[in-house]
Parts: C-alpha cells; structure tokens; sequence
C-alpha cells in the first residue's frame, strides 16, 4: 500500500479514538453532572419529617457563625433569649416557645409563615402601626405578642443574628419553600359563628395528644430547651394581641400545618370549618394580656375583622369580632368604606 495512504488511515483512526474519548468523557460528566443536580435537588426539598437543621445549617460551611447563631435564637428561643437563658441581660422573650414553633421548619417551610424571601418584602406598610415598617420592627412585633416579651434592640446582637439568618435561608435553602405564599393559605370564611362545642370535639380528636388536655404542651424532657410541643393557651402561651390570638389567622394556621406532620398546605386534613371551630375553641381561653391594645391600628379601618379588642371603626360586637360570624363585617366594609376585607 501506498505508505502516505497509510499514514493518513493511521492519522484518521487516531482521530476517530480521540473524538470517541471525548465523547465518552463528555457523557460521563454529563451523567455524573446530572446525577449531582438531583442529589442536591433531594438534599435541598427534604420533606417535614426529614428536616435536618444540623445537616443544613449547623454543619453547612457556608453559614458563618452568625448565621448559626440566628437559627439557635429563633429555634431555642427560651434558651437563647427568654426566660431559659443563664445571662438575665439577654432574656427578651416572655415565654418558653420557640419563634419555630408557628415558622416551622426553621422557619423554611411554604404555608407556615416562610421567611424565605421575607427581607426583600420590607420595609412595607404595616396597619397596626399605620406607617412603614422594617424587618426589625415586624420581627419585634412577635416579640412583644407572640413571645409574650419584650423587643430587641435593634441594632444589638440577637436582632442582627436573626436578620442575618433570614437573609441566609433565602439565598442558601430557596427550595425548601416550594410555593412562596406570604403567611398562610386563607380558609374560606364561615358564614356561621364559631361553635365551641365543635371546636372541642376537633381539639380532643386531633390536637388534645401532643398539645394536652388543657392546652399546657409538653416540654422536652431535657429541661432548658423549650417544648416538644407548644402550649396553645395558659400563661406560657402567646398572648392576646398576638396574629394567632385572631381566629381567622389561627385557623389559616391551622388548616395548612395541623395536625403536625400530618398536614401541609398541599394535603391539609381539617376541613375550613374544623380548623375555624378548632381556632376559635383554643382562643376561647385565658392568656397573658398585651398593655396598650387599643393603641393597636391608629386608623381603625384597617383592622382585621377578626382582631377581638376593640376599639373599631363599626358598631359589631366584641363577641362578633372573637367568634364572628364574620361575612356580615367584612361586607360592612365593604358597602361603607370600599374596603375588601380577607381577614
Ligand atoms: C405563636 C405563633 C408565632 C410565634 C411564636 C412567632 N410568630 Fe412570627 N408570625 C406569626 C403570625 C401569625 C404572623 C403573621 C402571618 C400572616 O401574614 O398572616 C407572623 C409573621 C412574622 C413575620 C412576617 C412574615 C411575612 O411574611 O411578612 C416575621 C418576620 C416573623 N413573624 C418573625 C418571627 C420571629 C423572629 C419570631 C420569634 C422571635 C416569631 N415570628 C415568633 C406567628 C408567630
Ligand atoms: C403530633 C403532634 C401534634 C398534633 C396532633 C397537633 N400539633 Fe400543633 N404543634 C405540634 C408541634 C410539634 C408544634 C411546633 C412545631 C415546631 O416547633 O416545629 C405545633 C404548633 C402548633 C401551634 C403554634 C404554636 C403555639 O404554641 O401556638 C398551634 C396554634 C397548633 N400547633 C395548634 C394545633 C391544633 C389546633 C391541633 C389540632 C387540630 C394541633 N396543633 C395538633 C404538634 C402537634
């Protein structure tokens, strides 16, 4: 054979072999690129039951100490700033909750009040004080009403560990808020008053086991951590100017999140009428009393038609406003002032 004939047969397998390695690399890394996409995928949308905060967070080298710190005060709270803390200087919070326990999974979880994106949200307008509020004061709002405390300076540690860890679950765990809802799903509203004898049989059915007969909770039984499951009423719980203390808020709750483990805003198990009765029947109880209340919405429209002290800008009864029925007020609203009403 001619031997330049040769030489470019022999040239061209060599060709052949390189392009065929290459290809072969090519789809190997593909492969192996692909199989890495959906591990981080699974590792990211870890469902309720497997939320491993020391995997995500503690353990994550890309939160920095600060970060953890956050996530220990927001999901040790009593611990770490209430009444459970060694140092009196930095006890905020008034009861043994944790802010977790209504933001649940470390606060990531889509239905429960996800602060997933909440940062960019503020500052916004806030009604209940009627002028434009940042994050620190919307976080200092469940300070003061839903950890029964008192607020955290603003600009000290514990206030911008927290922010710090708002600002890192959004840009370092997005998937694991798989819808953005900002608060709860609303329920549908009853055109009935809630029935307590409802809400009760609901309560002793479904709630009464983790959250005890007299809405007490359970603590862990390691004692300086909080509860294993949260009181709903009594003096430990939050109190009676907080957003769960209005029954239609409660119930939105509720219906996407309640039974714990057992329901989310995709497969709630209660009905709208079962969360409402449910809400209105743990609300029915003593709990620790705001100061200055009625200070609360200085332009009394925008109060939510739920909120159960007054004073309001309608002539319905302070039983209405606790157990409703509510269409009646919210159409007031509307034929008087315009105003649409959704809670
Ligand atoms: C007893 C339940 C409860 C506890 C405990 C609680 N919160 Fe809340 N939080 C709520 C409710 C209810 C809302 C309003 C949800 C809505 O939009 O309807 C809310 C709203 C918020 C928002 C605004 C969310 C948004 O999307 O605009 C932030 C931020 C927040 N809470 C932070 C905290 C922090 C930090 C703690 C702990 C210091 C805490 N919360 C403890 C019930 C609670
Ligand atoms: C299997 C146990 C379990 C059952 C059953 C259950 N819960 Fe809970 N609930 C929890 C736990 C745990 C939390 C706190 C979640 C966290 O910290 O991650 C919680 C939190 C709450 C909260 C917010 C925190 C607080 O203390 O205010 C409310 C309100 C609540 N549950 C109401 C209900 C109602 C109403 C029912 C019945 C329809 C119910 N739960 C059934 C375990 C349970």
């Amino acid at each position: 054979m001619d031997p330049l004939y040769k030489q470019l047969v022999r040239r061209l397998s060599i060709l052949l072999m390189s392009l065929m390695a290459s290809i072969l690399l090519i789809a190997f890394f593909l492969f192996n690129y692909e199989n890495f996409g959906a591990s981080q995928e699974k590792f990211e949308e870890a469902p309720l039951e497997s939320w491993n905060p020391v995997k995500l967070i503690l353990e994550n080298d890309k939160a920095n100490e600060q970060v953890k710190q956050g996530f220990y005060l927001v999901n040790e709270s009593s611990k770490f700033m209430g009444p459970l803390a060694t140092d009196t200087k930095a006890r905020f919070s008034g009861n043994n909750l944790s802010c977790t326990n209504c933001h649940l999974n470390g606060g990531t979880l889509s239905g429960s009040a996800s602060w997933i994106g909440v940062t960019k949200r503020f500052p916004q307008f806030r009604g209940r004080e009627n002028k434009i509020g940042t994050i620190e004061e919307r976080i200092n709002g469940c300070m003061e009403r839903s950890m029964n405390g008192q607020k955290l300076p603003e600009k000290g540690p514990q206030m911008t560990a927290i922010v710090a860890y708002m600002k890192w679950i959004n840009t370092a765990l997005p998937k694991l808020n798989k819808k953005e809802i900002k608060g709860y799903p609303p329920i549908k509203i009853p055109e009935t008053a809630v029935d307590l004898n409802q809400g009760k049989m609901v309560y002793e059915k479904e709630c009464a086991l983790c959250h005890g007969e007299k809405g007490e909770g359970i603590p862990y039984a390691e004692n300086r951590r909080g509860y294993q499951y949260p009181p709903l009423w009594g003096e430990d719980s939050y109190n009676d100017g907080a957003g769960m203390h209005r029954v239609l808020t409660a119930a939105a709750f509720i219906k996407s999140n309640m039974p714990y483990l057992q329901a989310d805003w995709e497969n709630p198990k209660l009905t709208d009428e079962e969360a409402y009765h449910v809400a209105g029947y743990i609300n029915s109880f003593q709990r620790p009393q705001k100061q200055n209340k009625s200070l609360d919405f200085p332009d009394r429209k925008r109060k939510p038609v739920s909120t159960p002290y007054g004073p309001w800008a309608d002539n319905f009864s302070a039983e209405q406003h606790k157990f409703g029925p509510f269409p009646p007020i919210i159409d007031f609203y509307q034929a008087t002032f315009g105003l649409t009403k959704t809670k």
